[in-house]
């Protein structure tokens, strides 16, 4: 079959007026995550599919890919002079870059691996990152200044290390979807603006935590699963993989609803799912497709975080769902 002319990362960000020196840094995430998967197909025959003897600054068990996705991100985007720092899951303190220009002022925030306790089982997992950008270029960049600019979001995006390798991505404008090429080591654009439907019949959620819900998220989840002689009138579907990043992806192919709300077992209140590099980015890339991502009772992207690793409680999905959660939020 003959080929038809493709569209690269590259010529995407040039068609999109990016300026470049965001063009450069989200070129720089994108090498990270070919780097990530091909060590991801690799891990089996490597050995470094299992877990290590390390706990991160959250008390969960790294896995071995955890490990090295975290070094090839902090490796990676070293080389891009416009990063002035960044922030991982993996890491407790905002790692400053050492070779950084003097003007830089972004500040990339990351998942290196999300839904990692899928790896062995050889399920879907990803990469979730989020581009800050400082109030201001600054030589000491510290976690203050990265907290104060956590709404000041300019890209998110994540890659998917499933069947195939997509990256999504936003710059604000849309949303655009690209696969790995995985020969010649390039994404190439396959759709440039996806939309998620207003409307849905799938929900996505841990049902083993129903006995900690709120009435709110109790009373939405009754309703859905009462079917078609229900309140809704209709029959829903449940998926729920246990990696946000194919979660999520779900909701841009075919529209939905994914929930990690607020559970009321000890030390649930936020959720589970973090904000800076879990919950921001994949707001924004919702909302940018016209969906809806709310905590239950405020808009993710309106918190103001305190701290690096802070969560939060994430309801993500088409607007007119989130809306009806968000009102039963209200009412209760
Ligand atoms: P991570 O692997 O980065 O720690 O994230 C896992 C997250 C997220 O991907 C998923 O939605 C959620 O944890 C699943 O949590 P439960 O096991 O509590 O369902
Ligand atoms: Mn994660
Ligand atoms: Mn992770």
């Amino acid at each position: 079959m003959e080929k038809t002319e493709r569209e690269d990362l590259a010529a995407w960000l040039k068609s999109q007026a990016a300026d470049v020196v965001l063009s450069d840094c989200l070129q720089h995430i994108a090498t990270s995550c070919i780097r990530i998967a091909h060590l991801v197909a690799r891990a089996p025959l490597e050995g470094t599919a299992g877990s290590s003897d390390t706990t991160n600054i959250q008390g969960e068990t790294q896995k071995q890919l955890d490990i090295i996705s975290n070094d090839v991100m902090i490796e990676q985007l070293r080389l891009c002079p416009h990063i002035a720092a960044v922030v991982s899951e993996e890491v407790p303190d905002l790692i400053a870059n050492p070779d950084a220009a003097e003007n830089a002022s972004f500040v990339v925030c990351f998942d290196p691996l999300d839904g990692s306790s899928n790896i062995e089982t050889n399920a879907a997992i990803g990469t979730i990152f989020s581009v800050l950008e400082l109030d201001g270029p600054t030589t000491d960049v510290t976690a203050e200044s990265v907290l104060q600019s956590a709404s000041n979001q300019i890209a998110a995006g994540y890659a998917l290390y499933g069947p195939s390798t997509l990256l999504v991505l936003t710059t604000g404008k849309s949303v655009a979807v690209f696969a790995l090429d995985p020969d010649e080591k390039r994404f190439f654009l396959i759709e440039a603006k996806v939309q998620i439907p207003e409307q849905t019949s799938e929900f996505a959620i841990n049902m083993a935590y129903q006995r900690f819900w709120s009435p709110a998220v109790a009373t939405y989840i009754e309703d859905c699963i009462s079917g078609e002689t229900g309140p809704r009138g209709k029959i829903f579907n449940m998926r729920w993989t246990g990696s946000m990043v194919a979660d999520v992806h779900r909701l841009f192919v075919r529209g939905g609803i994914f929930l990690y709300p607020a559970l009321s077992r000890p030390g649930g209140a936020q959720g589970k799912l973090r904000l800076l590099y879990e919950a921001a980015p994949m707001a924004f890339l919702v909302e940018t497709a016209g969906g809806g991502a709310s905590t239950g009772t405020r808009p993710v992207r309106s918190i103001e975080p305190e701290k690096l690793h802070q969560r939060a409680p994430v309801i993500l999905g088409s607007k007119e769902e989130v809306e009806l959660l968000t009102n039963l939020h209200h009412a209760s």
